[in-house]
């Protein structure tokens, strides 16, 4: 097969570093990748929402399968494209068209089609700007914290946790009057505040049956002790501990059957990942969000968890014959670190040079916001490398994540020194 995939993140590194291990990959291209995917695939200078020269560059290739990475092309409708073309459309793709890829694009669709298929959710209303004094009633009966989610896309930055009721109207003026995060806060979601732990889970689905991909855990602020501003992500660590047997059956009882079952009900085909943001209230899930795709970092911690040859597992979601397929998880723990470039995610500088990426040791390192300068890796982008320690114990995965990111240097990089902690004492609590 020769295989397209979309994107230019860690996530896709990680990807393609998996993909290439299949006995049924020929050629692996990337659009447009960076410079890890460079090394296991050839990088092809396409935009990721540029069908058009997709398009062609997928004829002129002969590309027999495509995986979506980032959700902008599949809200955008790059499989409704695809499919729309003579030429295209026996190519096959793992990501959803745009009638699935709502379930990320509108945090309303999604909201409405939880409640719609019994998927447990926090409480949430929908407003737009002519409904601002109504808004305003309604959020006096939440209690706080208060969450204002803008409905579309908004490059994770559209939730708001409002810690009082004049902040929260505060942020509903700006997010419907003043049109804070564009077209995506045309409606804001007012929704109820869930306390617990937050876990990630990641199914693999052609519309009728799935698999269940291993659970990670994200660590989203940019500081030690989840403090500071959101981030793309800093961190995860796969397994999760409080995701034991018993939780993993509720999840899939209660949210991931009544979803795959609420598409075919609602005759939305789905070929592609939902990436299942859940909150665990007292041992409860409860879906905070879904996306269309996989999640970055934790494709970084997920993919050296899975034995066995994914992209035949990619082109059976792809053909729809997911049917009696299963994954194997190796038993291990795999703890992501990510560097980033100093003053992320506020303004930061480019074009550092990095050094001591070409030593080679049981870590593996996923480049994201890279490029190469003739000999030379680059920074290009906040998030710079996702550096990925696997092993037996979750304590000795995290010791050889941070061990190789003492070797990987450039002036300004900046890592979190906690990531997957929290978990490594939950775990000493319980042995
Ligand atoms: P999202 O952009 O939907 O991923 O939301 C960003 C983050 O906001 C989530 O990862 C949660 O940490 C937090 N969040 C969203 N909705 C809620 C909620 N209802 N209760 C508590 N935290 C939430
Ligand atoms: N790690 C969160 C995301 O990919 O959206």
């Amino acid at each position: 097969m020769n295989v397209l995939i979309i994107g230019n993140g860690g996530r896709e590194h990680a990807l393609a570093w998996k993909i290439k291990q299949s006995p049924l990959c020929f050629n692996l291209f990337i659009a447009p990748g960076n410079a890890g995917t460079a090394s296991v695939g050839n990088n092809i200078d396409i935009a990721v929402d540029d069908f058009s020269a997709l398009g062609k560059y997928c004829i002129k290739a002969s590309i027999d399968l495509m995986v979506v990475g980032p959700e902008g092309p599949l809200v955008k409708g790059i499989r409704d494209y695809f499919e729309s073309q003579e030429l295209l459309k026996h190519i096959l793709m793992v990501g959803p068209g745009q009638s699935g890829a709502r379930l990320e694009g509108s945090k309303d669709f999604s909201k409405q089609f939880m409640l719609r298929n019994n998927v447990p959710t926090a409480k949430a209303k929908t407003f737009q700007v002519h409904q601002l004094t109504e808004a305003f009633t309604y959020v006096e009966t939440v209690n706080s914290p208060i969450v204002l989610k803008a409905d579309g896309l908004a490059a994770g930055k559209g939730v708001i946790i409002c810690e009082s009721v004049p902040e929260a109207k505060e942020n509903l003026r700006e997010m419907l009057e003043g049109q804070k995060f564009g077209e995506a806060s045309v409606k804001v979601l007012i929704e109820e505040f869930l306390e617990g732990i937050e876990l990630s889970v990641f199914v693999l689905t052609d519309g009728n049956d799935y698999v269940i991909l291993p659970e990670a855990k994200d660590y989203k602020r940019i500081s030690d002790k989840d403090q500071g501003l959101n981030t793309g992500g800093m961190g995860a660590v796969s397994p999760v501990v409080f995701a034991d047997v018993a939780f993993m059956k509720k999840v899939e009882e209660k949210v991931i059957k009544p979803t795959v079952t609420g598409l075919q009900k609602e005759n939305i085909p789905y070929k592609g990942f939902i990436f299942i943001g859940l909150m665990n209230v007292a041992g409860e899930p409860y879906v905070i969000e879904y996306n269309a795709r996989m999640g970055d970092p934790e494709t970084e911690a997920v993919m050296p968890r899975l034995q066995g040859d994914f992209l035949e597992l990619l082109i059976a979601t792809a053909q729809g014959k997911l049917k009696g397929k299963s994954i194997s998880v190796i038993d291990n723990h795999a703890v992501t670190v990510f560097m980033v470039s100093g003053g992320y995610p506020g303004d930061f500088e480019k074009s550092k040079i990095i050094e001591g990426l070409n030593q080679h040791d049981d870590t593996l390192v996923f480049l994201a916001g890279t490029k190469l300068l003739g000999h030379n890796v680059i920074t290009d982008g906040g998030r710079v490398i996702a550096v990925t320690g696997v092993g037996a114990t979750l304590l000795e995965a995290r010791q050889k994540a941070y061990q190789r990111i003492a070797s990987i240097k450039w002036e300004g990089a900046y890592y979190r020194s906690d990531i997957a902690l929290d978990l490594q004492r939950l775990e000493e609590g319980l042995h």
